[in-house]
């Protein structure tokens, strides 16, 4: 946890006054929020959008002021956590479940930090389940064809009942093993009816901050 929030207030230090900032999701963003909302509350003026209905919620308790979609064109700083981030930058996001928010913002955004614990920088994807968002009807044809392409797919739960995403939507996690070629992959899974989004970023992230158990906190080098 401690690694966690020590990266997250790394990447708050690029955030400056008149910035529209993108607000990530997790347990890793939800530093970056915290962090936010203090620097608000010492007099920093920025305006945000969230990825997701949890991190709204926090960031409207921490008194940040909130755009909605409607009044952005581009977000200057987007801080966002992630599952696994290999030595391109290449990413799996969606473990929280708001990848399809989380890749709109990022797509917007000039700059994209990562922020993460020294535990999920890997030499490959694929070792952590890769979420893909996929639309209610017909989920059990999709999840069928997601088995096709190679992958060990589970319908995510909440106890007995699939877990929904601030869209509405379900989520499968996909076991793919080593994922070979991240953007190959991308490809192929939107390409399927039914898949809204998956959590592959290839290319997205501008910056990757880990914290490490040491208290030290880097930059990463591609
Ligand atoms: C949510 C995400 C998160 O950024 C990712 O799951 C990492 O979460 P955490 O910071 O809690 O480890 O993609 O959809």
């Amino acid at each position: 946890m401690e690694s966690k929030r020590i990266a997250a207030e790394k990447a708050v230090e690029f955030i400056k006054d008149g910035m529209i900032v993108g607000l990530g999701t997790g347990s890793t963003a939800y530093w970056a929020i915290q962090k936010i909302g203090q620097r608000v509350k010492e007099g920093l003026s920025v305006k945000a959008i969230a990825t997701s209905n949890q991190s709204e919620d926090l960031a409207r308790e921490l008194g940040i002021s909130l755009l909605s979609t409607a009044e952005i064109e581009t977000i200057d700083i987007t801080i966002d956590g992630a599952d696994e981030v290999d030595a391109d930058w290449n990413l799996i996001k969606g473990g929280g479940g708001a990848l399809l928010r989380e890749k709109i913002v990022a797509a917007s955004s000039k700059q994209l930090i990562i922020i993460v614990d020294e535990s999920k920088l890997v030499k490959q994807l694929g070792h952590f389940p890769l979420p893909v968002e996929i639309v209610r009807f017909g989920y059990e044809i999709t999840v069928n064809k997601l088995r096709k392409l190679g992958a060990e797919p589970t319908l995510r739960k909440i106890g007995e009942q699939p877990y929904l995403t601030d869209n509405g939507n379900y989520i499968a996690d996909c076991h793919f093993g080593k994922i070979d070629r991240p953007d190959e992959l991308h490809h192929a899974l939107n390409l399927i009816p039914g898949v809204v989004d998956n959590g592959l970023f290839i290319g997205m992230a501008t910056h990757v901050i880990a914290g490490y158990q040491d208290g030290t906190v880097k930059e990463q080098l591609r």
